[in-house]
């Protein structure tokens, strides 16, 4: 578990880590050859550890430098992914698309419900079906079959990063163009794609769609990840819920923009350089409403640790999540803090109180537990985080990165 005592102004600056959502498609896109592929800036985190099993296991080889990973291997891949991999992270499921265009056919366990809510993968098998795979279900498991991916359009209903990441993996070797209308525009998204070009294939980006000319096969390359805005944008709410200074460094603003948008609306003010952001805290944040929203729209991520800086408002926010179905997670814990949310169907009215009090609380994933530690260093006292291995996932030593910004913060055997 984590503990905090919280009530400590922070100060300072954090180096912001490579993209967790970059770094698990990009590791999965080496699938999709036998030459080595080497990224550099990944982040040492659970769910990477995860997707490097993953390929391991199809037939890859790993190799870390530092922050970088050297990828090779993998004449001939598995097909079938171990099902306990998919199980304890839904990106895995992103190898069916090249392990279809590599192997021909891939057997992948459905990821099934997570702690957001059912997360169904129908626009991943829609659009595998329309590049001429066929799709059948055996005990938990899609198992996928095609002689040869051919290029199509796919319309998504939603613009999903999964599906639109899936479909970018499978067209990379497909023959033809495949064209993703309504595509995700993620930065994630676009730096796979950025990958997939390094690699050979070629991408084009339009305003309703997004177009890849597959390969007959694909080689070797370099890349850098982008920086990870989730973790930049938890770190600047760190700074704004302490009334403290946080500089988040090595970052890229123009992906924080939804979110300094909000801040300063809160009373935060905000100081931005070319790789840079700092968040200066106000005395007590003003109320903000927002709405989730696909990117450029404010991160369903950053959801609820922007919550927990409205529970401390002075007056009512509504925060509307459009994205998932029920990404609440955090609410029941914050309300154990004295913070006061209704939630009525996806909306959380949060009416914002003078302070929160510490209290023992469990997080249930990632972002949940990413507003709890929020709430934690803003409540005077201590309080204790179960569920800590769910920050594991996506934050790279975020205990030591908060110590050094000032806070007190230890991981403790829960
Ligand atoms: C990715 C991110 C996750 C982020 C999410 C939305 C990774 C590893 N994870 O997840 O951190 O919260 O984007 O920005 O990059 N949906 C369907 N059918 C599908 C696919 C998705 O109904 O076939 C729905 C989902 O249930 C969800 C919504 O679409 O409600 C968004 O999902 P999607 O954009 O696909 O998110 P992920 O790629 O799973």
């Amino acid at each position: 578990m984590i503990r905090v005592a919280g009530g400590e102004r922070l100060q300072g600056e954090v180096q912001i880590s490579g993209a967790k959502n970059a770094a698990l498609p990009a590791i999965i896109a080496t699938l999709l050859t036998s030459e080595p592929v080497i990224l550099h800036n990944v982040p040492h985190l659970a769910d990477v550890d995860t997707a490097l099993e993953l390929i391991r296991a199809l037939g890859k080889e790993v190799f870390w430098h530092g922050d970088a990973l050297e990828i090779r291997g993998g004449e001939e891949l598995r097909w079938e992914a171990p099902g306990e991999l998919v199980q304890k992270m839904r990106a895995s499921f992103l190898a069916l698309g090249p392990l279809l265009a590599r192997a021909k056919k891939a057997r992948v366990p459905l990821p099934g419900g997570c702690a957001l809510g059912p997360r169904p993968v129908d626009f991943h098998l829609y659009g595998l079906a329309k590049l001429g795979a066929t799709i059948d279900f055996a005990d938990g498991a899609v198992l996928a079959r095609a002689g040869g991916l051919r290029g199509a359009q796919v319309y998504l209903d939603f613009p999903s990063v999964g599906a639109t990441e899936q479909l970018l993996l499978a067209g990379a070797l497909a023959e033809g163009e495949t064209v993703v209308v309504n595509p995700a525009r993620e930065p994630e998204v676009a730096d796979l794609a950025a990958l997939l070009c390094r690699m050979g294939a070629e991408v084009r980006w339009d305003t309703d769609r997004v177009t890849i000319r597959g390969q007959r096969a694909l080689g070797g390359a370099e890349h850098t990840l982008i920086p990870d805005r989730i973790e930049a944008g938890t770190y600047l709410l760190a700074g704004a819920i302490t009334r403290g200074k946080v500089r988040a460094k090595g970052v890229a603003p123009r992906h924080l923009a939804s979110l300094l948008d909000r801040l300063a609306l809160t009373g935060c003010e905000m100081e931005v350089g070319e790789d840079w952001v700092e968040v200066l805290g106000p005395s007590r944040p003003k109320p903000v409403d927002f709405r989730t929203w696909p990117y450029p729209g404010f991160p369903t991520d950053l959801q609820p640790p922007m919550v927990a800086l409205l529970t401390l408002a002075e007056g009512r926010s509504t925060v509307t999540e459009t994205v998932y179905a029920a990404r609440f997670g955090h609410v029941e814990p914050l309300l154990q803090m004295g913070a006061k949310i209704q939630v009525s169907g996806s909306v959380q009215v949060v009416e914002g109180v003078e302070r929160l009090r510490p209290a023992t609380v469990e997080a249930t994933d990632i972002r949940a537990g990413a507003a709890l530690v929020l709430a934690a260093l803003a409540a005077e006292g201590i309080s204790q985080i179960r569920g800590e291995h769910h920050l594991r996932r996506g934050y790279e030593n975020m205990p030591s990165k908060l110590q050094n910004l000032g806070a007190r913060i230890w991981e403790e055997e829960g």
